[in-house]
């Protein structure tokens, strides 16, 4: 991969369309965990200070290519304006209609921003043209956006076919130390597995079984493993059709020696904003959604914790923005931390949501290693190639 940084004297200038994954929480147009755009202000600076002119392009929720209002950059734009003390102009314009001529109209204007990607179709297809127009904006493209590179969308992939591209500095840097740390990975690992985002996790699990000694499913993950092993989940958020999966899931851990661990209890809400109320797995009503794992979950939870050396940590136990449900994704962290804290245990966390947890209870800092990446990290561990990164080798 060619970097950034190595072609830094020839930037002054240059128009860079930058690629980040600015996919923050987002709620009524607030930010609600920053770390993502955080992360990129050093390769921000590094094309500021080389005198680059930067078109930044991201995507933020899953639009499925409607305007989606609470969707917009904009408060994102404004958050980085703050950050960087400079202008930032969002572009609104639809980008399948925008010229060239129109952006870094103003001498003074180095950093432009385009509006939400996934507004427009051609960004999730792939489309050879949508990625042909947004190449014309600039001279040359910076992927930055590890975390959305396991994406074969246009602005991860197909752009690249237009245009020179470069590997960003958090890309590098977050390849580099993963690489090493699956090289030098000591046993027994565990895995936890949570979050809601589960049709983009189930399918890598499988390829994942064979590497690990326990494997923990928390969060959404775990109500396709409840609802396959016949327990009531009330109204709460699972995957159809993963039956077949479940089950390889299931004879792929006997084969491999895989222990598959899951909740033995829940706590429920009637919605979001409920109360927490424990309940045995099987006692979980029509209406109930889980939101959280149990007390004797956590228990077994922290055992396992207590006997491993490596963990690795994708999407939280449960919806930990309310603080009734957020006990679980908590005990976990406080648990790893307590061992990290002894050398006890070499800690890896990804995801926007598990980061965000952390940064809300404040525990961040003592893990070993936080990738931006949740789907993109999965499918790294799996061993797979990653489209973003095979396009930029
Ligand atoms: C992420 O949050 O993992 C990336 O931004 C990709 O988002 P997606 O799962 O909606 O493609």
């Amino acid at each position: 991969m060619k970097t950034i940084e190595s072609i830094a004297k020839t930037l002054k200038g240059k128009k860079v369309i930058l690629r980040l994954d600015l996919n923050v929480p987002l709620q009524k147009k607030n930010i609600t965990d920053t770390n993502r755009i955080d992360k990129i202000i050093p390769t921000l600076t590094f094309l500021i200070s080389n005198k680059a002119r930067i078109l930044i392009v991201s995507h933020v929720g899953r639009p499925k290519g409607k305007i989606i209002e609470g969707l917009s950059m904009s408060p994102i734009c404004e958050y980085l304006q703050k950050k960087l003390s400079q202008k930032i102009h969002l572009i609104k314009t639809d980008i399948n209609n925008l010229n060239k001529k129109d952006l870094f109209k103003n001498e003074k204007e180095n950093i432009l921003m385009l509006e939400n990607l996934r507004f427009f179709n051609g960004e999730e297809e792939n489309d050879i043209l949508f990625a042909k127009q947004l190449a014309s904006f600039g001279d040359l493209y910076v992927n930055d956006a590890f975390s959305c590179s396991h994406r074969k969308h246009a602005s991860v992939y197909s752009i690249t076919k237009f245009i020179p591209s470069y590997a960003g500095i958090q890309l590098s840097s977050e390849i580099g130390a993963l690489r090493n740390i699956t090289k030098n990975i000591v046993r027994p690992i565990t895995c936890i597995i949570g979050g809601s985002k589960i049709s983009t996790k189930i399918n890598v699990i499988k390829n994942l079984i064979s590497k690990f000694d326990n494997l923990i499913f928390v969060g959404g993950m775990a109500n396709n493993i409840l609802k396959y092993k016949k327990f009531p989940i009330g109204k709460s958020v699972f995957e159809e059709n993963c039956e077949n999966i479940v089950e390889d899931i299931f004879v792929l851990s006997k084969k491999g020696n895989c222990k598959l661990i899951f909740p033995t209890d829940v706590c429920v809400g009637k919605n979001l904003n409920d109360n927490g109320n424990i309940k045995r797995i099987d006692e979980v009503l029509k209406d109930d959604i889980i939101l959280d794992i149990g007390p004797k979950t956590i228990n077994i939870l922290n055992t396992t914790i207590e006997e491993t050396k490596t963990i690795l940590w994708n999407g939280p136990a449960g919806y930990f923005e309310n603080i009734n449900f957020r006990k679980g994704s908590f005990e976990i962290a406080k648990k790893i931390v307590e061992k990290n804290k002894k050398n006890e245990i070499y800690s890896v966390v990804g995801g926007g949501d598990t980061v965000a947890a952390l940064n809300n209870f404040g525990l961040t800092k003592y893990f070993n290693f936080v990738s931006t990446a949740g789907g993109a990290f999965l499918e790294f561990l799996e061993g797979k190639e990653l489209p973003g990164i095979k396009a930029l080798e």
